[in-house]
C-alpha cells in the first residue's frame, strides 16, 4: 500500500507547477510513506518563494490521494552562508549509523524531568563501560549544557569529518545550546528548525575515528509535533524510552508519545517513572506524594516495559544545577539509573529494528 502511495504521490509532485520543470525537480529531498502518513522534505525555499504557499499546494495534492491520512511537509534548514574554507562540499552525512543503539528519549509532557533522565541514563550507560553519546535536539530549551556542566563551552566546531561534539563525564555531547552563540562556526539560518535538527543529528561526527558508538541517547524536545517527527525519521532510532511521572495527566501524554513513535515505526523499548516517590535526603524513607506504581501499571496496561522508577529527590535536582550526573556517583540514585539502564539496554537488544549486539559487563 505504501508503495503505491509514494508512486502516485511522486506523479502528483510531478504535476505539481512549483516542484515541476528543471526549478523544481531537485526540491524534492525525501518521500517517505508509513501507515497512511506521507513526509515530503523540501529543499529550503528561496527569498522569492511563498513557503507557506508551497507548503499547503503540496499538502492539498498529496492530502487527495486514496489512502493517505496525513502530510508533512518539511523544509531543509539552510546552511551559514560562510562556508569554512574554499573547498568542494563533501557529502557530510555519515553512511553508517552512529551508533549501535539509537534511543530516543521523550515524553508527551514538559517537565517531567526527560533531560535529567536522559542525561544520567547516558552517565550510567558509560559507567556500564560502553562508548556513549547524548544529543540533545531541545532547540528552544536545550539542557545538556547545564547538566554536563558545560554553560561556558566553546561551542561546536566543524571539521571534513563533521561537527565534533563535546565529551563531559565520559559522554560525546551535542546540543543545541552549543550552537546559540554569534561566534560558534556552526550556525543554522531560518526558522526551519526541523531541518535544522536533522542536520544537526545526522551530520555530527560521533565516531571521531573510533568506530560508531555503542549507545547514542537522543533527548527529544517535549511534545510530539513537526520537530519530534523530523528527528524520529531523520536518524535510525533502535527504540524510544517513555519518561513519565506517576499522575496520571502526565501518563496521558506519554500515550501520545508513544503514539509518536508508534506512526514512525520506532518501538518503544520501555516506560521510565521518574518522580515517582519522594526520598527523603535526612531519614532515607521514601514517601508517595503522588501514589506509586501508576507507570508501571500503565506500562502493562499497554504492554511495554516498565524500566525502573527514580525517586524524587533534592539532590538530583541539585547535581543537575551543578552539572554533576548522579549516575556517576554512589548512593540509590545511582543504583536507579544502573537498573534503568541495564533494563533499557536488554530491551534495546532485544528490539528487531535493527539488531543490536550490545555487549556489557558486571
Ligand atoms: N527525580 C527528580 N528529583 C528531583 N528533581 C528532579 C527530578 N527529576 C527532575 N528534576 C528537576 O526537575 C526539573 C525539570 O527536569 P528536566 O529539565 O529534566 O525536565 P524535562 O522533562 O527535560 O523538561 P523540558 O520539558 O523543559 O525539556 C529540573 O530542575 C530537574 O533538576
Ligand atoms: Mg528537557
Amino acid at each position: 500500500m505504501s508503495e503505491e502511495i509514494k508512486a502516485a504521490a511522486q506523479a502528483a509532485l510531478g504535476r505539481l507547477e512549483a516542484l515541476s520543470g528543471k526549478a523544481g525537480a531537485d526540491r524534492v529531498r525525501g518521500l517517505d510513506v508509513r501507515a497512511g502518513t506521507i513526509t515530503l522534505v523540501l529543499a529550503p525555499p528561496g527569498a522569492e518563494d511563498d513557503a507557506a504557499a508551497l507548503r499547503s499546494a503540496v499538502e492539498n495534492t498529496l492530502g487527495a490521494i486514496e489512502g493517505v491520512a496525513r502530510v508533512r511537509v518539511i523544509f531543509e534548514a539552510e546552511r551559514s552562508a560562510a562556508p569554512s574554507r574554499a573547498k568542494a562540499p563533501k557529502p557530510a552525512a555519515p553512511v553508517q549509523p552512529p551508533a549501535r543503539v539509537i534511543i530516543a528519549v521523550g515524553s508527551g509532557k514538559g517537565g517531567v524531568g526527560k533531560s535529567t533522565i536522559a542525561a544520567n541514563l547516558a552517565g550510567a550507560c558509560a559507567r556500564l563501560g560502553l562508548k556513549t553519546g547524548l544529543a540533545d535536539a531541545d532547540i528552544y530549551g536545550p539542557s545538556a549544557p547545564r547538566l554536563f556542566g558545560l554553560t561556558d563551552a566553546p561551542g561546536l566546531r566543524k571539521t571534513d569529518a563533521g561537527i565534533q561534539p563535546l565529551t563531559a563525564h565520559g559522554v560525546k555531547l551535542v546540543s543545541m545550546g552549543f550552537l546559540v552563540g554569534e561566534r560558534d562556526p556552526v550556525i543554522w539560518r531560518g526558522p526551519m528548525v526541523t531541518g535544522a535538527i536533522r542536520q544537526f543529528l545526522t551530520e555530527v561526527d560521533w565516531a571521531g575515528g573510533e568506530g560508531p558508538l555503542d549507545v547514542l541517547i537522543i533527548d527529544m524536545p517535549p511534545g510530539t509535533g513537526d520537530a519530534q517527527l523530523a528527528i524520529a525519521q531523520g536518524i535510525p532510532i533502535t527504540g524510544a524510552v517513555i519518561v513519565s511521572t506517576p499522575q496520571t495527566i502526565a501518563l496521558d501524554d506519554a500515550k501520545k508519545a508513544m503514539a509518536l513513535f508508534e506512526r514512525t515505526a520506532i518501538p518503544v523499548l520501555g516506560m521510565v517513572e521518574n518522580m515517582s516517590f519522594f526520598l527523603c535526603p535526612h531519614c532515607g524513607e521514601g514517601t508517595e506524594i503522588f501514589g506509586r506504581g501508576g507507570a508501571r501499571a500503565e506500562a502493562e496496561l499497554m504492554g511495554i516495559p516498565f524500566l525502573g522508577e527514580i525517586p524524587l529527590h533534592p539532590s538530583l535536582r541539585e547535581a543537575s544545577d551543578a552539572g554533576r550526573l548522579v549516575a556517576l556517583e554512589d548512593g540509590p540514585l545511582a543504583g536507579a539509573f544502573e537498573r534503568a539502564a541495564r533494563a533499557m539496554l536488554e530491551t534495546a537488544e532485544t528490539a528487531n529494528r535493527p539488531a543490536p549486539e550490545i555487549v556489557f559487563e558486571g
